[in-house]
């Protein structure tokens, strides 16, 4: 029997990307693994994968903005698997547009998504991981864009950045009760996450005063991602792993070359440096 047979993980976003990867990761590793999503009729793909491979993976609806549906499948998971070990924190999107041009409405529900999703599932588990024996492990999928901001994607970047502030304090809540909390900051990674971004109603008209910034560095984005630098979901899915399995996990892990290049370089530049360093990458205008 493996050590991980019986233990239990839940990943937000499992349909596509990220969350797809991770949920078939930790399910292959012998995780009894709960693969939510917000559409069920996503799940078709990773049901036939579990199936042909005999994976302990099953489907559940959570929609991480609604607290119903948390309720719901957190309830369902306790009462039949009795405990959760691993909870991974993963559903988000990005919203680009200049800050000008971002509705209230807008903000708020990036944040609603990236930041109080998070803020619900983690609540929700947090009673049965904390009175159970053996503790457990959360995961809270951040960004290199936690650690950095860039123009365009303000909202985004503010959500990220509150991430891995409340995981950090997270960390030093929970660590007494056994439980351990991961950040992960994953640079560009090849998934759906440009198309499933939402481009703010007022930045997408020619008249927008920031049409041609906000073009710009939404295709910079996109070149970076299609590049074949960039990493794949797999190989942050296998970081994930890998976190959860080690005895002493560091907080924060980095995934991709590009991410670890520019986190050291914010670690070892004179701000104005690196400041200018990101203009130079995304064409803007220098100081
Ligand atoms: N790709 C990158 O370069 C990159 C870099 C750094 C960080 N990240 C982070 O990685 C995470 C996963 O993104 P990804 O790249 O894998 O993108 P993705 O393929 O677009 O996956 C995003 C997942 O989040 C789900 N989701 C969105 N809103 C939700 C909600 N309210 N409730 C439940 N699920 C919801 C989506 O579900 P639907 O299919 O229903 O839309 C989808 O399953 C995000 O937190 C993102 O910020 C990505």
């Amino acid at each position: 029997m493996k050590e991980t047979e019986k233990k239990v993980a839940i990943v937000t976003g499992s349909s596509s990307g990220i969350g797809f990867q991770t949920a078939l990761i930790l399910a292959r590793n012998g995780y009894s693994t709960y693969a939510s999503m917000r559409n069920i009729e996503k799940s078709k793909i990773i049901m036939e994968i579990a199936k042909k491979e005999g994976l302990p993976l099953q489907v559940i609806q959570i929609d991480v903005n609604d607290s119903f549906t948390v309720k719901k499948a957190i309830d369902k998971i306790v009462n039949v698997s009795k405990r959760i070990d691993i909870l991974v924190n993963n559903a988000g999107y990005g919203l680009f547009g200049a800050l000008e041009e971002l509705s209230i409405e807008e903000i708020k529900a990036q944040f609603e998504t990236n930041f109080f999703g998070v803020v619900r599932v983690t609540q929700a588990v947090l009673p049965t991981m904390r009175n159970q024996v053996g503790g457990g492990t959360i995961v809270n999928i951040s960004s290199v864009g936690g650690q950095m901001s860039v123009p365009i994607l303000s909202a985004y970047n503010s959500t990220k950045f509150a991430l891995e502030g409340l995981s950090e304090s997270l960390s030093y809540e929970l660590g007494s009760f056994g439980i351990r909390v991961i950040i992960i900051e994953p640079g560009f990674i090849k998934t759906n996450i440009m198309n499933s971004s939402v481009l703010a109603k007022k930045a997408s008209g020619k008249k927008s005063p920031y049409y041609s910034s906000t073009q710009r560095i939404e295709s910079h984005f996109r070149s970076m991602m299609d590049s074949p630098e960039s990493s794949t979901p797999e190989e942050v899915a296998k970081v994930i792993l890998h976190a959860v399995t080690s005895g002493n996990p560091q907080l924060r892990f980095t995934v991709g070359n590009d991410a670890a290049a520019i986190i050291q370089a914010k670690r070892k530049m004179s701000e104005p440096d690196f400041i200018n360093l990101i203009k130079q990458q995304l064409k803007l205008e220098s100081q």
